[in-house]
């Protein structure tokens, strides 16, 4: 696994080609190269990668069917047996070109494949651009609880390129568009405005995005502390994920991270932790962006259930990352069942109102 590093961050922005990438292939001397990506990446944005890397011509193309339910530990049985078969060997190269279940899979793959080998992510939605590709967490769902399993493992280099946005839907643009909302409302007020105003370009967001985890992450790498801030929203979006996975009203991820971000706030409402008035914020800039699904009793039922598998809860307590004010999120807080409930309720008038 030994490999350069270009810079101190290794996150790269290729502004119209891929000259950064390029001279990463070109000074580390991987005895493979395999390029994991699912049906769409492979149509739409492999073809742009492969015109601009001549060094990856000979790669070898590892394609998956596209979609969360396949970040499973199935698909990375097949994968490992795969790269076994051919004797892949620990001086391979991994690179995970997709979104955020692309490069969570990839990452956990090459994390675990031989005790590691390198990996690096070229991350093509706004989720995995603005958020997933960024911090080394990497991992599958276990049945319908997610990022059950995985490892916190650093891809040698990130490169983002923005153009591959040009083929994703409106959907996905604001699923990923969420993970920003989030970035935002713990860590930079100011974004909060910019967001409100919808003056930002793309790329500036995304940058800004990226800039604000990176600091999070270095401070924090293996999530002990300041990190669990990343997760606002995320304890009752996972469950809201989870309990509605491979049904027919599947959510993305961003899109239960925005409704959980909208219960989480009550809570923080609740706990005097947040004002009305940064409540109101808070909605105004949620709801005109995102679905607010009203749950029926099963669905709820295995929401709770969820939320009470959540990876951040120590014994039966339920912690949860809270905002504190708009711009700040403080980390481990306790909730009580009843109070999850109440925030649901106040929820569900926002849907009816
Ligand atoms: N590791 C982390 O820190 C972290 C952070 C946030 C989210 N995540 C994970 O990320 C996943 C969600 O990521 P996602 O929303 O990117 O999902 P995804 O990878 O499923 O991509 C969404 C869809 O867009 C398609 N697609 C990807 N790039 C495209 C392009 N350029 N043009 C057209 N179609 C394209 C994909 O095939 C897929 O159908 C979840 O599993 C979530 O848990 C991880
Ligand atoms: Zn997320």
């Amino acid at each position: 696994m030994a490999t350069t590093t270009l810079n101190k961050s290794n996150i790269f922005f290729e502004p119209d080609s891929f000259s950064n990438l390029n001279s990463y292939l070109k000074k580390n001397k991987f005895s493979k190269i395999f390029i994991l990506v699912d049906n769409n990446t492979f149509a739409d944005c492999y073809p742009i990668l492969a015109e601009s890397c001549p060094l990856l011509h000979t790669a070898e193309i590892i394609e998956v069917e596209s979609g969360e339910q396949n970040k499973t530990l199935n698909t990375c049985s097949e994968i490992w047996e795969g790269l076994s078969e051919i004797n892949a060997d620990k001086n391979s190269l991994l690179i995970n070109l997709g979104g955020g279940v692309i490069t969570d899979l990839g990452g956990f793959i090459a994390s675990i494949y031989k005790r590691g080998i390198s990996f690096i992510h070229i991350p093509t939605t706004l989720l995995a651009m603005a958020d997933a590709s960024i911090g080394g967490k990497c991992g599958v769902d276990l049945g319908n609880i997610k990022n059950q399993l995985g490892t916190i493992t650093q891809a040698d280099a990130v490169f983002i390129y923005t153009p591959f946005l040009g083929t994703l839907d409106t959907r996905h643009l604001k699923n990923g568009m969420a993970e920003v909302v989030k970035m935002a409302l713990i860590a930079d007020k100011k974004l909060i405005t910019d967001l409100h105003n919808g003056k930002k370009q793309l790329e500036e967001i995304i940058t800004k995005s990226v800039a604000l985890k990176t600091a999070i992450v270095k401070k924090d790498p293996f999530d002990k502390g300041i990190r669990k801030t990343l997760n606002f929203g995320h304890t009752i979006g996972h469950a809201i994920e989870g309990s509605l996975l491979a049904t027919k009203n599947e959510l993305l991820h961003g899109e239960a991270i925005a409704i959980g971000m909208i219960i989480e706030s009550f809570i923080a409402l609740d706990k005097k932790l947040i004002s009305k008035s940064d409540l109101t914020i808070i909605i105004n800039l949620i709801k005109p962006n995102y679905e607010l699904l009203k749950f029926n009793k099963s669905q709820y039922k295995s929401i709770l259930e969820l939320i009470q598998h959540d990876k951040k809860n120590k014994n039966t307590i339920i912690r949860m990352s809270l905002l504190k004010g708009l711009g700040s999120c403080i980390f481990d807080q306790e909730v009580s069942l009843v109070q999850i409930e109440k925030a649901f309720v106040n929820y569900t008038t926002l849907i009816e109102s």
